[in-house]
C-alpha cells in the first residue's frame, strides 16, 4: 500500500489499514552520533526517567481532534494511535569518530553537562558507535578512524546489513528503524545508476562514484526490512531505484532534511504572503552556525546539497508561474556561514522585501536565535515512532504524510511537494484519523449552521 488516501474529497479513501500492536522492543539506529543524534538520545533517556518534558514532539505532547467540534473528543496522539512506548526504544549508531554518546554529546556542547548528561552518563557511555561506512570523498571536512576496513561499496553495504542483524539479535529488538543524522554529503546529481536495481547493483560492484555511503545505508536498511528516514539533504533514499525498492519490499521511507529553523519559519511566513496576495521582490536568508554541521557545510559541495534543499520551498509555495505579477521576479538567496563561536546556537536572519496594494514596498525582518539540535531532536523521535507505526500498518514506500518534518519532502513522481507547515500538519493528522477509521476533518463546517445555510432536503 503506497498511498494514504486521496487528498480530494471526491475519490473514496483507501481502506483503513490493520495495525499490528507495538509489542516488544524497537531498535532506533542513527547514522551519525553527532549533535542531533546525541541530543535526541539523551532527551529520550531523560524523559523516560521523568527528568524532562518532550517539548517539541508532536507524538508525545500533541492532541488530535476527532469528530465534530461539539463532541469534545481530543485525545493525545500517543493514546489515539498505537505508538511504541519510549521505554521500549533501544539506541544504536554508526560514526567515523569512536566517541561514545556521552563524549560526543559533551563535545557537541548542546546540553548542560551537569544537568542533562551526568545523570544519564552511564547509559550514554554504553552507546558506542559501530564502525561507519564512510568515505571522506563524500564529506570533505571529516575523516575519523572508526570506519569499516574496506571502502569497497559492496563491502560497506554488507557491513551495514551485518550490523543491523547483530544489533537486532544483541538487543532483542522486534522491530527497527534507521534515521540518518549523519553529515551532509557532497552534491550528487541523479544519474543512470539510480534508476533501476540492475544498474544500481552493477554500480555498487563497480564502486561507481554516484553511489554514496548514505545510499548504501538506506539500501541496507531496506534489504533488512528496516524503515528509513533521511534527516539530511543528501539524495539518499530519494532516488527512483530506492523509492521503488521500498514499495516492493513493503518498507516505509521518508525524507529529506529535517525542517527545523529558518525553513520552518519560511514555510509559515510564505503562505501568509501568498494567502493575502502580497507580492515579493526578494527573500534573503543568512545564517551563522558553529557546530560540526556548520563546518561540513563550509565545504561548497556539501553546501550545494543543503542550498538545493533550502531553495526549493518558496517556489512551490508562491507558484510564480501562476502569479507572475506577484512572484515572477523574486530573488531568493540562502547563505550559511561557519562561525565557530556560536556552536550549535545558530542565528538565522531573514529579510523579506515584499509589496502591497498599488505596489507599495514593505519589509519584514526575522532574527531567529535558535538551537539547531534542540529543534531537530524531537523530529528524530517523532519520525522513528511514526515510521514504525507506518510499517506496522502495512504502509510502504514514500510516506508523504510525514512531509511536516522535512525541508524537501518526498512525493510520488509527478506530484509537487506540499511545503506549507499547516497543510502538512493537517495532512499528518488526517492520515492518523484515516489509519484509525475516524472521519477526516475538512474544516468545511456547514453542518454547524444547518438551519441558516443548508438547502432544504
Ligand atoms: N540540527 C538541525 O537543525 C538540522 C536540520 C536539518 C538537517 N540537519 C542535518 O542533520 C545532520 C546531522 O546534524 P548534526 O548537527 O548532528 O551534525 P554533526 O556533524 O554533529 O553529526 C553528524 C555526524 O555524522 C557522522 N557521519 C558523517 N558521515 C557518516 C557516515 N558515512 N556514517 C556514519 N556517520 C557519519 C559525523 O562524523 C558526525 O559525527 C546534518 O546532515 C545536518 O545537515 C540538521
Amino acid at each position: 500500500m503506497t498511498t494514504t488516501g486521496s487528498d480530494v474529497s471526491t475519490s473514496p479513501p483507501a481502506p483503513t489499514p490493520k495495525i499490528a500492536p507495538p509489542a516488544g522492543r524497537l531498535g532506533v539506529v542513527s547514522v551519525g552520533l553527532g549533535a542531533v543524534a546525541t541530543t535526541f538520545i539523551a532527551g529520550v533517556e531523560l524523559i523516560r526517567r521523568g527528568m524532562a518534558e518532550p517539548v517539541g514532539s508532536l507524538t508525545q505532547l500533541g492532541t488530535i481532534r476527532l469528530g465534530k467540534r461539539t463532541e469534545d473528543r481530543a485525545p493525545l496522539i500517543r493514546e489515539f494511535v498505537p505508538l511504541a512506548e519510549l521505554e521500549d526504544l533501544v539506541f544504536g549508531a554508526w560514526d567515523p569518530f569512536p566517541d561514545d554518546a556521552y563524549v560526543s554529546a559533551v563535545k557537541a556542547g548542546v546540553l548542560d553537562v551537569a544537568r542533562h548528561l551526568e545523570p544519564i552518563g552511564e547509559t550514554l557511555r554504553a552507546i558506542r558507535p559501530m564502525k561507519a561506512a564512510f568515505d571522506p570523498a563524500y564529506v570533505k571536512k571529516l575523516d575519523g578512524p572508526n570506519v569499516m576496513p574496506s571502502r569497497a561499496k559492496r563491502a560497506m553495504l554488507e557491513g551495514v546489513r551485518e550490523d543491523l542483524r547483530a544489533f537486532r539479535e544483541q538487543h532483542g529488538c522486534d522491530r527497527m528503524v534507521m534515521v540518518w543524522c549523519g553529515s551532509t554529503e557532497v552534491f550528487v546529481d541523479l544519474g543512470p545508476a539510480h534508476l533501476d536495481l540492475e544498474a544500481f547493483e552493477a554500480a555498487i560492484d563497480a564502486d561507481d562514484a554516484s553511489i554514496t555511503p548514505s545510499m548504501l545505508y538506506a539500501y541496507a536498511a531496506l534489504l533488512e526490512g528496516v524503515p528509513f528516514a533521511n534527516g539530511a539533504p543528501n539524495l539518499t533514499v530519494d532516488i527512483p531505484v530506492l523509492r521503488d525498492f521500498a514499495s516492493a519490499k513493503g518498507v516505509p521511507i521518508c525524507g529529506k532534511d529535517f525542517k527545523t529553523g529558518q525553513t520552518m519559519v519560511k514555510t509559515v511566513l510564505a503562505p501568509m504572503f501568498k494567502a493575502r496576495m502580497l507580492g515579493m521582490h526578494g527573500w534573503y536568508s543568512t545564517n551563522i552556525l558553529g557546530n560540526r554541521d556548520g563546518e561540513v557545510l563550509d565545504d561548497p559541495e556539501s553546501f550545494k546539497t543543503k542550498e538545493t534543499s533550502k531553495l526549493g520551498v518558496l517556489d512551490t509555495i508562491l507558484q510564480p508561474r501562476m502569479y507572475p505579477q506577484l512572484y515572477g521576479d523574486l530573488h531568493h538567496v540562502v547563505r550559511i556561514n561557519y562561525y565557530p563561536p556560536r556552536g550549535d546556537n545558530k542565528e538565522g536572519w531573514d529579510n523579506i522585501d515584499f509589496f502591497g496594494w498599488l505596489g507599495y514596498p514593505m519589509q519584514l525582518k526575522v532574527d531567529f536565535l535558535c538551537r539547531d539540535s534542540i529543534l531537530a531532536a524531537p523530529l528524530a523521535l517523532d519520525l522513528a515512532l511514526l515510521l514504525d507505526l507506518a510499517q506496522r500498518a502495512g504502509m510502504s514506500g514514500i510516506q508523504e504524510w510525514l512531509s511536516f518534518y522535512f525541508k524537501a519532502p518526498q512525493v510520488a513522481p509527478g506530484l509537487y511537494p506540499e511545503h506549507d507547515l499547516f497543510i502538512q500538519h493537517t495532512k499528518l493528522k488526517n492520515t492518523l484519523r484515516w489509519m484509525m477509521g475516524e472521519e477526516q476533518i475538512t474544516h468545511l463546517g456547514v453542518e454547524y449552521y444547518a438551519e441558516d445555510y443548508l438547502p432544504e432536503a
